[in-house]
């Protein structure tokens, strides 16, 4: 993984430009990573937009080809890649970083990093895994109309941190996880992502349905649907169907 790196100084979005690859069956071996200084139309999840100041961050996309991966198991590529970025980002940052359901990375309360997979099937098989990460390295301010709460490394760490570097840790991370996911280690991926969990097992207030409920996260299943414990009833939700309050 990041072995072939494809540097682009400018690009609407760096998944849009490997999906484009991928749709022209490009030759593209498997860990390519696309990466850009700026993009104009970074995507986030649920159709939000990223945003990261130009020259400063991670925005970066990189090509899997998960044919192993029964379709109904997508969701395990996200937990691997999320595990990969937080073993990386703990080689910075030593304690507290998480990640929030389903694949935001957080310090603390703080939004640093998210995916967005985009997965492109043909039939039931994965023809690709389009992977895009975005990680707030070197940025040190924040709309905060924007974003609701956001920091970076740099704000952790109060240092700035070589975006190469980190590129690379984040590529060898991943790429060990997925040699995991390979190897059908299920239920190591699936142990891994919770133990690393934002708010697991902690009394948390979640909005459902425009109502607020109150539980702690219990588990999280192999489909990717959160598990809250909610007055003693386990209760299983989609990723639309529920939202922290607050963060
Ligand atoms: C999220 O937290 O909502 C996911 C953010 C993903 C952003 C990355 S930046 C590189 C890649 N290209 C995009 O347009 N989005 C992803």
């Amino acid at each position: 993984v990041g072995q072939n790196l494809i540097k682009l100084l400018e690009v609407d979005s760096t998944n849009n430009f490997l999906k484009v690859l991928v749709s022209n069956s490009e030759p593209l071996t498997e860990g390519t990573v696309i990466m850009a200084d700026k993009q104009f139309a970074g995507r986030g999840q649920q159709d939000n937009v990223w945003h990261a100041e130009p020259g400063l961050n991670l925005t970066f996309s990189l090509f899997l080809k998960p044919s192993f991966l029964p379709v109904g198991k997508q969701f395990l590529l996200n937990m691997a890649v999320s595990i990969g970025i937080r073993n990386a980002l703990q080689s910075f940052v030593k304690e507290g970083i998480r990640i929030k359901w389903p694949n935001d990375i957080y310090f603390g309360d703080q939004k640093m990093g998210g995916v967005l997979i985009e997965n492109i099937l043909s039939g039931s098989t994965y023809k690709a895994g389009i992977v895009g990460i975005g990680i707030n390295v070197n940025q040190d301010r924040f709309d905060p109309s924007k974003l609701k709460s956001a920091t970076s490394l740099k704000e952790i760490l109060q240092q700035d941190v070589n975006l190469i570097e980190l590129l690379a840790e984040i590529c060898s991370h991943i790429e060990k996880q997925y040699l995991q996911l390979k190897a059908g280690s299920y239920q190591q991926l699936m142990d891994d992502y919770v133990s690393g969990l934002y708010k697991f097992n902690e009394p948390a207030a979640y909005r459902q349905n425009g109502e607020v409920i109150e539980g702690r996260i219990i588990e999280v299943t192999e489909s990717g649907l959160l598990g809250i414990l909610t007055n003693g009833e386990l209760k299983h939700y989609n990723f639309k169907e529920v939202e922290f309050l607050n963060y």
